[in-house]
């Protein structure tokens, strides 16, 4: 079902600070930058490596743009820190089907837009060991 591991996403308070220190420790550099006023986070992209089916293994920097967004919800409770794992599959729309057979809680169905054209859903933490899991297909997979 799943390829690779898309990316991780780390909460964080002040964006531009958390990049600074990505790139001054680890040399990371943000390949993307991207404000969703949906999920109400302003997130960077720090690209570690490309994979065989047109995806890549991120780090997903992620900074509240308001109070009641759920990165906020996330910060105030557990302070910065890593905040979902992503999944890369080849159709998530698929993998979403499959899950909710095995019970899982699909939270978004269809899929929502996600980072970089890329389409995404999330399985609650409650069923995945107090993961929050993303599963995502990329706008460079072979099958998009
Ligand atoms: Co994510």
């Amino acid at each position: 079902m799943f390829t690779r591991l898309d990316h991780v996403g780390i909460a964080c308070t002040d964006l531009d600070e958390s990049i600074r220190f990505y790139r001054a420790v680890y040399g990371l550099e943000v390949c993307h930058r991207e404000k969703n006023d949906d999920q109400g986070v302003v997130e960077a992209m720090l690209r570690l490596n490309g994979s065989d089916d047109g995806g890549a293994t991120y780090l997903q920097l992620l900074a509240p743009t308001r109070a009641d967004s759920p990165v906020s919800k996330f910060l105030r409770s557990r302070g910065e820190g890593v905040h979902h794992i992503a999944f890369g599959c080849p159709d998530v729309d698929q993998a979403s089907v499959s899950l909710q057979a095995k019970g899982m809680n699909v939270l978004f169905t269809p899929p929502r837009y996600a980072s970089m054209g890329s389409r995404a859903t999330f399985l609650h933490p409650r069923e995945c060991g107090g993961v929050l899991v993303e599963i995502v297909t990329s706008a460079g997979s072979a099958s998009v």
